[in-house]
């Protein structure tokens, strides 16, 4: 905003008093980050960031939002951004969460996308805060070399800034990466830069000015299971006979470095921990407590090699597909399983029903480009509406199977680049009369009274002709 002032003397005093009014309201222009730190976790496949920011207001006016910058080509693959504050003076401290939205602004530097955090109490001029922030960014590790053979460990890239990419000007600041093993092939250096073990440290680097940017490239090893869930369909079918039935179908892909040859099973199942160490073969399930007839199958028939574990917490599918996963292999299959009612239907004050339910992936440390989570309501119920603490896409569809007269309603929840922060409680809201209780009992009634009265009538034709 400064440079176009600046560089045209000739602006009328309007314009200029109009500018002036721009920048003195724009969050941008009188806060500082005192220190900054970063933390970027490499262990698993899903880059997770966290930032430490002591901001300080240095204007004259209250500030009540702060702005973070991503590059484009992060923003396309962030999964979550979330902020904290911390409340309360010394020891009695605790972390509040803050509303994070995406913002679009004008004039935006290499096309820079913005976050907005609000603030729950405005900083004064002179007063400085703390904020934690923490993101996720999915499909950021660049296989290299991108095809390996089966005893070959896996190598990627990550790219990032060595600084930490502020609107702000930044007094202090520190960045620690951690990579899974001390197998780090190269990095960058931007001095000071130190390594020691899984960890490179970036920095302290003091009073960089807003926008810093230098690209920095770190090359390591990285054999955690890449799974990635391309596709996901969850359905929770409600049934107030008293049952949750479940039904998840699954298309899933080692997301690493392609595996090129032939695959010997011979190799692998004599020493896998050499041969296939960028494979793998075991997925765990997370799922509630008390589930009952759980089910694992593929497109062949079903999988015995499964393990269900529970306790009162949780219960803990161990699933092997047919075959190791490689880079690039894919696996289809559904896994299915019944919930006991009242531990997820409720009713809310306004006498309406509730589902409470998780949203997300039940695989663990797992990624899901997209998401479609289906709830299917019993029959006759009116007024759906889901809350998700997330933005998702949302329509209706209706659903028959045997015995529905007008169909079942489903409130259908779509969101892309869903990672294990989102498996959270949502709930979705509906009204439902009793009467309809009676619905199916009354067609199968009717069912067997028309099916009585047709064999009484065939008997009865049947002797007819025989006379
Ligand atoms: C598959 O497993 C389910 C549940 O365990 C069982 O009811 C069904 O009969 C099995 N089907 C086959 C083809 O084995
Ligand atoms: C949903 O269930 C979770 C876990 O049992 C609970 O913490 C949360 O308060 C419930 N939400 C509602 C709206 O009932």
């Amino acid at each position: 905003m400064e440079t176009p002032i600046r560089s045209r003397e000739t602006l009328s005093l309007t314009l200029f008093s109009l500018l002036f009014f721009i920048c003195k309201s724009s969050p941008l222009h009188h806060l500082l980050i005192s220190n900054a730190e970063r933390r970027i976790d490499l262990s698993s496949h899903i880059v997770k960031v966290y930032l430490t920011l002591k901001i300080e207001n240095a204007g004259s006016t209250p500030a009540s939002e702060v702005l973070l910058a991503f590059p484009p080509a992060q923003v396309d693959h962030l999964a979550t951004v979330e902020a904290l504050a911390t409340k309360g003076k010394r020891k009695k401290t605790t972390l509040v969460h803050l509303e994070v939205k995406p913002t679009e602004l004008p004039d935006a530097p290499n096309d820079a996308k913005y976050f907005t955090i609000y603030l729950a109490s405005p900083l004064n001029s002179g007063e400085s805060t703390t904020l934690e922030v923490l993101y996720m960014l999915t499909h950021s590790l660049e296989p290299f070399p991108a095809e390996i053979a089966q005893s070959e460990s896996q190598l990627v890239f990550y790219r990032d800034n060595a600084l930490i990419l502020l609107p702000y000007h930044v007094r202090q600041q520190t960045t620690f990466i951690k990579t899974p093993s001390n197998k780090v092939e190269s990095f960058t250096r931007v001095e000071p830069t130190n390594r020691a073990g899984t960890e490179i440290k970036y920095g302290p680097y003091e009073d960089r000015p807003p926008y810093s940017f230098s690209p920095i490239l770190v090359h390591f090893e990285n054999n955690s299971p890449f799974a990635v869930v391309e596709e996901l369909v969850r359905e929770v079918e409600i049934s107030h006979w008293g049952n949750l039935q479940v039904t998840e179908q699954y298309t899933l892909v080692h997301a690493g470095a392609r595996h090129k040859g032939v695959f010997s099973r011979v190799d692998y199942q004599s020493r896998p921990s050499l041969n296939g160490v960028s494979s793998f073969r075991y997925l765990l399930a997370r799922l509630p407590p008390r589930v009952h007839s759980v089910y694992y199958r593929d497109e062949i028939g079903n999988i015995s090699s499964s393990h269900l574990r529970t306790d009162s917490r949780k219960s803990e599918l161990e699933i092997e597909p047919r075959y190791p996963l490689f880079g690039g292999w894919k696996a289809t299959f559904v896994i299915g399983y019944g919930l006991p009612l009242q531990d997820f239907l409720f009713e809310s004050s306004n006498d309406k029903r509730y589902l409470n339910f998780t949203f997300g992936c039940p695989l663990l440390e797992t990624v899901v480009d997209k998401l479609t989570f289906k709830v299917v309501l019993p029959e006759g119920s009116k007024d759906p509406s889901a809350v998700v603490p997330f933005p998702v896409e949302q329509h209706l569809e209706t659903k028959y199977s045997y015995l529905d007269v007008v169909g079942r309603t489903v409130v259908v929840l779509e969101k892309k680049n869903v990672v294990p922060v989102h498996n959270t409680h949502f709930q979705v809201y509906y009204t439902f009369k009793p009467i309809f209780m009676l619905a199916e009992p009354m067609m199968l009634a009717s069912a067997f009274f028309l099916f009585f009265v047709a064999c009484v009538a065939y008997l009865h034709i049947d002797l007819s002709i025989r006379k």
